[in-house]
């Protein structure tokens, strides 16, 4: 029997996930994020693209700091620039991965970049060796490889593997490609270019056809020992191959897949919420692993045969990737410190005094009307806290609605915008409406709404309600969330975080994929 090898999961929700439009997450909400990862032990955290913004610059170096179990690894155009910012965010990383990209498809490099093959070779070799003398890690992606002409991308593999990249990257950018022909083309060039086997072959799919994990893991059957994916399969348009699909098919499947991988399953579900939560992106109920649905049996047959014997209709347990571990952790009586060690255990530490305490006093609010507390609702208590703290433009200080059958329904609302209070009302189609209106008022913000929905946090009718909204505003598009008992409050803390969002200048930074080389 030949010895199984180890495939590298590498995740890029924090920055390909983050070119979600409206995904923009905060420096902390990133960090909360990278923990999980970390905890889940996730080989590679991409954590951002560090030339976009000094934000985007912050947010790697903090990743890189604090994370010690992971590789840190921060995406750079071809360019001196962005190479020379990528080296200077991870300086601290216990090991730090630089990833430069060029596109290699003759639509790119025509219109996008304007050069000719052989330039595109001259800058990716450039590019790799300047990587190289600042990091020992570094990886090479040849954009729109799926694409690419495959005589031509032997040509610049091979180059870069000479001039001293570790990893080889093959993205299908525009989900074009489909399962057989993507794991040939990897077959191919791991087959041809004479050095191949001084790097490691690492693929990286969109879902623009709904093949990314399919077209992943073909790659994987044909040599690949590295998946880029995000969590939930969050990513550009239709995402990227989804983390916990691509692991848990690896797992469930051992006699067809020769490989493993490091990670911990039983963190996927916790990590799968977190970043719903965060990015205000729904997890949708039917969702492979991740959704409310994935391990329901619903129809008496099927139950049947589940209680007699488990393997009839389940392919994988349900534990194993972390559900019914949303033990019920707190209620009313549990203390302060009980409160913090629990919180710390989730990857959050509370930077004052005043933020533990903040947060503490909403949960024992929230544990008189809710008995039991969750670690979902914890995550979204914190999320609160952390806003409400930072002090951000508008914050939400009270309501009233009324809404009668036969009635128009009506808002009184009161917020507070940069720490003065101001009443408005409103009537509106339902009470959500209303209190969107009366809120405007206040903001006239001139935004459109794009997106709203609801999700519950936990079961029961006592959940928690998660709000997303998105709002448009002259070509940018903002998510807010907002959780509470009660929904409208709950859309209300979600349209006020979504203005605050608004109101900070997360829009304007660089796209890695739209100005090239
Ligand atoms: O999809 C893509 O090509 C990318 C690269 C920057 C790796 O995200
Ligand atoms: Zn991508």
């Amino acid at each position: 029997m030949s010895a199984r090898d180890q495939l590298v999961i590498f995740d890029t929700t924090l920055r390909d996930g983050e070119q979600s439009p409206g995904a923009s997450m905060t420096q902390d909400e990133k960090l909360r994020i990278a923990k999980a990862l970390e905890r889940m032990r996730v080989d590679v955290i991409e954590a951002g693209f560090a030339i976009a913004s000094q934000g985007d610059f912050e947010s790697v170096q903090a990743i890189a700091n604090t994370i010690k179990d992971s590789t840190i690894c921060s995406l750079s155009r071809a360019m001196d620039a962005d190479i020379d910012r990528a080296a200077e965010a991870l300086k601290n990383a216990n090991s730090g991965r630089i990833h430069t990209f060029i596109a290699t498809s003759p639509i790119h490099m025509e219109y996008k970049l304007r050069m000719t093959p052989e330039q595109v070779i001259e800058h990716a070799v450039r590019s790799v060796k300047r990587a190289r003398n600042q990091v020992a890690d570094v990886e090479f992606s040849c954009e729109d490889a799926g694409r690419s002409d495959i005589d031509f991308m032997c040509r610049i593999v091979e180059a870069v593997i000479d001039a001293g990249a570790t990893t080889i990257n093959v993205p299908d950018t525009v989900g074009y490609a489909v399962p057989s022909q993507y794991g040939n083309t990897i077959r191919q060039l791991i087959e041809r270019i004479p050095n191949s086997d001084k790097a490691i072959f690492s693929v990286h799919c969109h879902n623009d056809l709904g093949l990314a994990v399919a077209n992943s893991l073909d790659a994987v059957m044909n040599g690949a020992r590295q998946v880029e994916c995000t969590i939930n399969g969050l990513g550009e348009r239709a995402g990227n191959a989804s983390l916990e699909e691509v692991v848990m098919a690896i797992k469930t499947r051992p006699d067809f897949f020769n490989v493993d991988t490091n990670i911990r399953t039983e963190e996927i579900v916790s990590t799968s919420r977190l970043v719903s939560s965060v990015t205000g992106f729904p997890v949708q109920p039917n969702k492979a692993i991740v959704g409310a649905n994935a391990f329901a049996h619903e129809s008496g047959i099927h139950q049947d045969g589940v209680i007699k014997h488990r393997e009839t209709y389940e392919i994988m347990r349900a534990e194993d990737v972390g559900w019914n571990a949303n033990k019920m952790v707190m209620g009313k009586h549990s203390g302060r410190s009980a409160f913090r060690a629990r919180l710390e255990e989730l990857g959050t530490v509370f930077d004052t005094e005043k933020e533990l305490n903040e947060a503490f006093a909403r949960f024992k609010s929230l544990a008189d009307k809710k008995h039991e507390i969750f670690d979902e609702d914890l995550q979204a208590l914190v999320s609160d806290t952390k806003k409400f703290v930072a002090s951000e433009r508008y914050s939400f200080v009270s309501l009233s609605v009324c809404s009668n059958t036969g009635d128009v329904p009506n808002c009184d609302i009161n917020i507070s915008v940069d720490g003065v209070e101001q009443k408005a009302s409103s009537e509106g189609a339902g009470p959500v409406d209303a209190t969107f209106k009366a809120i405007e008022k206040v903001a006239n913000s001139g935004t459109e709404l794009a997106l709203f929905s609801v999700n519950a946090i936990t079961g029961g009718t006592d959940s928690q309600g998660e709000v997303t909204v998105r709002l448009e505003s002259g070509g940018r598009v903002i998510n807010g969330r907002g959780a509470d008992i009660d929904i409208v409050v709950a859309s209300a803390k979600a349209y006020l975080d979504a203005l605050n969002h608004l109101a900070s200048d997360a829009g304007s930074k660089d796209h890695p994929q739209k100005s090239g080389v």
